[in-house]
């Protein structure tokens, strides 16, 4: 492929068209948003993800990357990806007008081509859209004809925030679904050549059953998340007991595996909470209830509500009590809030009137937009555990652990530390003093 247009230059887009681009693969990146834009033209990536800007900064050197709001420009790709959000509807269900709009984009700009255009949707959508609404509106306003002008496949994305980069280069497998065999091979083609000798297995499939991979993939792992957390509950009522070693134990199983065991205050991100909820509503359109699927997620509802719980099982009415929430972002490595589970907690403790000091190293602008002036954004870990009744870990942030015992004796009122992600030693913080309540960690233990 001699050109990529890529349609949507947000976590997924940005990532691949730096990623591609940074290899040496002449790439397009189209977004409608000026701010975006202006932003990567000057090398400036608009979130925090690991490696980005340097490859950014590498790919408008070489010249590599162009960023656009201009759509026409797709024309002479030979491969579009479309990467733009799928957010959520009122119901549950996903809101398919960016990848629309995105479809229709690249059908206008195909309108005058000469040239064949294989589009690839990456974009998380529900069964059926790649063929009834990509497809479909791609030859409305192209008026040219599949599988001989151009071609759709889709090939879900499985990265992960944080390790974006990593995965874009090194994914477990390929997925691609589609109608048209001979697109299937053109694509399989490329990341043959783009990978090289560390191809992943490439399934090739039809386009419903890639869509349904990826829902299946983020279902699968929420699940392992919260069933994690169950038994963590139930550890928490048995004497001695401990969520880690039983996850250790389970996770040696070769059938269970050690990965998305760690128990904790819940998952969150622009992902698993929205693709639920999708692959849900979607589900219930069918007539089918997919009862597990709801269970992963009304669990997940209540794990969050367990830091506040612990809290007043410890403090008693939180009405001015002092609160340090470290940790913002819905995990480790990036600044991303969304649906993360520090805002349901933060809320909660201001609704029962505690004051909140709060403090993220990547995450603080984002909280700003959420919270307002509602907490103190303290300037460090240190700074937002001055005079604090409680602490909360809400994200296993490595710096968090290295905060040593000490340091929260010294600058906290009382030291109370509530572990959200059991990443702390609990016997040596008890050992110096300070009293520790972790998820999954049973009375005596
Ligand atoms: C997730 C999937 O892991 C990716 O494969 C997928 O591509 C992506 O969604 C997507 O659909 O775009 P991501 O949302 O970046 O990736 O984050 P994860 O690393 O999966 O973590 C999700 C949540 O689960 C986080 O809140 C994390 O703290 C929580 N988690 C994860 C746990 O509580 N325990 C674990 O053991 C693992």
């Amino acid at each position: 492929m001699r050109r990529i247009s890529i349609f949507g230059l947000g976590r997924v887009g940005l990532v691949m068209a730096a990623s591609f681009a940074k290899h040496g693969l002449k790439v397009i990146g189209i977004d409608p948003n000026p701010r975006v834009i202006e932003m990567l033209q000057k090398g400036e990536p608009p979130f925090y993800e690991p490696k980005l800007r340097e490859y950014l900064d590498h790919a408008l050197k070489k010249r590599t990357l162009v960023v656009t709001q201009d759509p026409t420009l797709n024309s002479s790709s030979d491969l579009a990806y479309i990467a733009v959000g799928t957010p959520s509807r009122a119901d549950g269900g996903i809101d398919l007008s960016y990848v629309e709009k995105a479809a229709g984009m690249i059908g206008q700009s195909l309108r005058g081509a000469a040239k064949y255009q294989l589009v690839v949707i990456k974009s998380t959508v529900t069964p059926g859209t790649a063929r009834n609404v990509v497809k479909a509106t791609i030859q409305r306003e192209s008026q040219k004809t599949p599988e001989i002008d151009f071609s759709v496949c889709s090939n879900p994305e499985f990265l992960r925030e944080g390790n974006a980069i990593y995965d874009t280069e090194f994914p477990d497998r390929i997925v691609i679904g589609s109608d048209d065999l001979a697109a299937i091979r053109r694509l399989e083609r490329f990341y043959k050549k783009f990978h090289g000798s560390k191809l992943p297995p490439v399934i090739r499939t039809d386009f419903e059953n890639a869509e349904l991979i990826k829902y299946a993939n983020n279902a699968f792992l929420a699940t392992k998340v919260s069933f994690i957390n169950c038994i963590a509950n139930i550890a928490e009522l048995v004497p001695h007991a401990d969520v880690k070693p039983i996850a250790a134990g389970i996770g040696l199983d070769k059938r269970i595996g050690p990965q998305f065991l760690n128990a904790g205050l819940g998952w969150g991100g622009s992902c698993f909470p929205k693709d639920l909820e999708a692959i849900l509503s979607f589900s219930r359109g069918l007539g089918y209830g997919a009862d597990l699927i709801r269970a992963t997620v009304e669990t997940n509802k209540k794990q969050a509500e367990k830091a506040v719980q612990f809290a007043k099982h410890f403090l008693g009415s939180l009405g001015g009590r002092h609160i340090a929430v470290l940790g913002l972002a819905f995990k480790p490595e990036t600044d991303d809030m969304r649906e993360a589970v520090s805002v349901p907690i933060t809320n909660n403790l201001l609704d029962e009137r505690a004051t909140v000091a709060v403090w993220d190293p990547e995450a603080m602008e984002n909280a700003r937009q959420i919270f307002g002036s509602r907490v103190r954004y303290a300037t460090g870990s240190s700074d937002c555990l001055e005079q604090a009744d409680c602490c909360i870990l809400v994200t296993e942030w490595p710096e968090f652990k290295k905060i040593r015992p000490q340091v929260y004796i010294k600058k906290m009122r009382q030291p109370f530390v509530i572990d959200g992600r059991r990443f702390l030693d609990v016997r040596i913080f008890r050992a110096a003093g300070v009293r520790v309540r972790a998820i999954g960690l049973g009375p005596e233990s």
